[in-house]
């Protein structure tokens, strides 16, 4: 093989690896809800992360009172993180691909902790404290 055609089989080899990359994020699925607020908290039955065997790694969480979504994402059993969908740049809402949350504004992206990965936003995302009981996850709407 001479050099030409190797850089030519590298080239290809590179635009297929990046298409399954987009390919296979594309196919992930999002859950979206709209979950109640009692009192100070927003709450959402821990069945919404069951998924069959497995559990679902994050939700899309809604509800009239709240003007961006919040992604409640699921680390373990007894840890979520749960962050508004509002980007840090100039306020537009942000989209979740998996574990990444993206402004189609701008580009900036964040990632399931709530910081800033790519600018130009650089302050983290708004969170909301988090606490489990043994069927619900509450999300703590007090400083909203
Ligand atoms: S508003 Fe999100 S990047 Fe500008």
């Amino acid at each position: 093989m001479d050099r030409k055609e190797f850089i030519k089989t590298c080239g290809y080899a590179c635009l297929g690896a990046t298409s399954i990359g987009i390919l296979l994020q594309s196919c992930v699925s999002t859950k979206s809800i709209y979950a109640s607020i009692n009192g100070e908290n927003l709450v959402v039955p821990k069945v919404d992360f069951q998924n069959k065997e497995d559990y679902i790694k994050y939700i899309i969480v809604r509800n009239d009172n709240l003007q961006f979504p919040i992604y409640l994402f699921r680390f373990s059993e007894n840890d979520y993180t749960a962050l508004y969908l509002r980007c840090t740049h100039q306020g537009y809402e942000l989209n979740a691909y998996g574990e990444k949350l993206v402004c189609s504004a701008h580009g900036s992206e964040f990632n399931n902790k709530g910081i800033a990965t790519n600018g130009p936003a650089t302050e983290p995302l708004k969170s909301f404290p988090v606490h489990i009981n043994n069927q619900n996850i509450l999300i703590s709407l007090k400083k909203v």
